[in-house]
């Protein structure tokens, strides 16, 4: 069934297409023979990647739509989907990428929170909301794709309105995968891609780190097997440890540990004889 998304003349929508990891999936969806419309809030890195985009697409620029979207406003998003359908007919595969690192503290400043809630959370929800029921109506299969985070799932220490909204990311994209597959005769599917560390933009790149590209092919294979939770390791981070890591936060609410006992110093030796 799965082949029936990532095959030629099916189309796939990603916001953040700009850059990073949106940016190699739309390489890989033209190089698979779909058309790919890219949605970005810089207007410079999006016409950049589509130009990139339409070298790789069997039809080149008639394949692709780039349109300047900003993903926390819902008119941008209604219309990137008119454009999207006007264009092409259908969306197969929505990928509901783009993300701020706007950074703060529980205690930080409210216009940080609202930024990154807004971009990543609100984001992901308007797209979701605005292009889900008429995937559904379309009668065919199709895949959304949730990009979410480690940082949403262990809670490391350090930027909290980005790891809040991608914790509320797993919930949403739980819950809608659970409704989709509750929902008769649908054949849409949410999955929810959780990338490790990944050099994007004009980051140097560091040895421990993942490639967008590596993501992606993460990306895909899950796709194609079907899986909901696509977790990435990364040069320094293996499944093992992630696994460990997953366990010992679920152990904080079992064994009764303050919360982030992994970064607690009173718990240092023991979560590193747990996961060494
Ligand atoms: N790189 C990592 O190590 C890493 C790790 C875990 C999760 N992620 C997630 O992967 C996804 C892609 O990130 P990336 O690492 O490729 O980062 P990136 O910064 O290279 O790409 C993010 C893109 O989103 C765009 N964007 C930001 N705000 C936007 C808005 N309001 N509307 C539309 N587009 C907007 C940016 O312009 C950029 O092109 C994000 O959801 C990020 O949280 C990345």
């Amino acid at each position: 069934m799965n082949e029936a998304v990532l095959r030629a003349g099916r189309v796939a929508v990603v916001t953040g297409a700009g850059n990073g990891i949106g940016r190699a999936a739309c390489r890989r969806f033209a190089e698979l023979g779909m058309k790919v419309c890219l949605a970005d809030v810089i207007e410079d890195d999006l016409a950049e990647a589509a130009a990139e985009v339409a070298e790789l697409a069997p039809g080149g620029s008639a394949d692709v739509l780039a349109q300047l979207t900003d993903v926390s406003r819902l008119a941008d998003i209604e219309s990137l989907h008119e454009a999207v359908l006007g264009r092409f007919g259908e969306v197969g595969l929505l990928m509901n990428n783009a993300a701020t690192r706007a950074s703060g503290d529980a205690l930080g400043e409210a216009a940080a929170w609202q930024q990154s809630i807004s971009v990543n959370m609100w984001g992901v929800i308007h797209g979701v909301q605005t292009f889900v029921p008429a995937m559904i109506a379309q009668g065919t299969p199709c895949r959304v794709v949730i990009t979410g985070s480690k940082q949403g799932m262990t809670n490391p220490p350090g930027n909290t309105p980005y790891n809040v909204g991608k914790a509320a990311l797993k919930a949403y994209a739980e819950c809608l995968q659970h409704e989709l597959r509750n929902t008769a005769d649908c054949q849409v599917t949410a999955h929810l891609l959780v990338p490790g560390w990944t050099t994007t933009g004009k980051r140097e790149h560091k040895p421990g780190a993942w490639l967008p590209e590596q993501v992606v092919e993460v990306l895909e294979a899950g796709l194609r097997s079907g899986d909901f939770y696509l977790v990435c390791a990364d040069n320094e981070v293996t499944p093992e440890m992630d696994r460990k890591r997953l366990l010992w936060a679920a152990g904080d609410v079992i064994e009764n540990r303050p919360p982030l006992s992994r970064w607690h110093p009173d718990y240092a030796q023991a979560f590193e004889e747990f996961s060494p």
